[in-house]
């Protein structure tokens, strides 16, 4: 990797909101946020989220119906509640103190590995890979890993990121600022579906550039299922000025 990319990401993108004011309690907010929604959607919301609920712990004292409402525009409303469900219990069980150390924040119903990872690299700044499917993709191109997407590519990465050439890379750059921009090559430059290599800040030294970048990572045969997360929250019947209102359970 190399210093263009970090500079490129910095020029490009610093002045997103959960990087200009860093805490662990934006970093959380934000990563689940960004979870299966787009920068530009969160950007319209993540401020006035804040501004809401300025701490962790005024945010573990509101109801499920609370944050459903303020999540409203959001989409993939299971994610509110669990930022409650996390906030709540962090706010009981650590006194308000998000951790930071990845076997303790495992422990946190609501949160996997993605967001333990993303915690420790982007809220603290120490050694962890954030791997989402952009990282997937990315370093699987630029070191041409050839392996089926998904818990084999993530076991191989880990690897490097523990014993190779991963860990030189954080060592060198610093957890944070290369998370964020191998995150950032992969909204906008190294897509799944389009790889921009003539722009790319990486261009020089990826494996996967040199053969075809839109072979990484394998991709198993795709069995055609769909999901569609049931957004409608309340059904309201009117009748002879009555109102019957049904309420979207769990
Ligand atoms: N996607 C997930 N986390 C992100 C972050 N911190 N910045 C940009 N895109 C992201």
């Amino acid at each position: 990797m190399n210093l263009e990319l970090i500079e490129w990401s910095q020029r490009e993108f610093s002045d997103l909101p959960w990087r200009t004011k860093r805490s662990l309690y934006h970093t959380l907010v934000s990563e689940i946020m960004l979870q299966q929604t787009t920068v530009s959607t969160v950007l319209n919301h993540f401020e006035r989220f804040i501004q809401k609920f300025p701490t962790l712990h005024q945010l573990s004292q509101i109801s499920e119906d609370d944050i459903i409402v303020e999540w409203k525009g959001l989409g993939y409303y299971r994610r509110a509640r669990n930022l409650l469900k996390i906030a709540k219990m962090i706010d009981s069980k650590f006194q308000g103190e998000i951790p930071t150390n990845y076997d303790t924040l495992i422990t946190i119903d609501g949160i996997g590995p993605y967001t333990a990872n993303a915690l420790i690299a982007m809220g603290t700044n120490q050694p962890a890979l954030a791997l989402d499917a952009n990282l997937e993709r990315v370093l699987s191109r630029y070191y041409g890993i050839k392996e089926y997407k998904g818990q084999k590519l993530q076991m191989e990465l880990q690897k490097q990121f523990e014993f190779g050439k991963i860990a030189s890379e954080i060592n060198q750059f610093g957890a944070r600022l290369l998370n964020e921009a191998l995150m950032d090559l992969g909204r906008v430059v190294c897509r799944a579906n389009v790889a921009d290599c003539d722009i790319c800040p990486l261009r020089n030294n990826c494996i996967g550039r040199k053969m075809n970048p839109l072979s990484y990572p394998l991709k198993k045969e795709e069995v055609s299922q769909k999901f569609y997360e049931l957004e409608l929250l309340r059904v309201i019947v009117e009748k002879d000025g009555k109102f019957l209102a049904y309420k979207k359970k769990e």
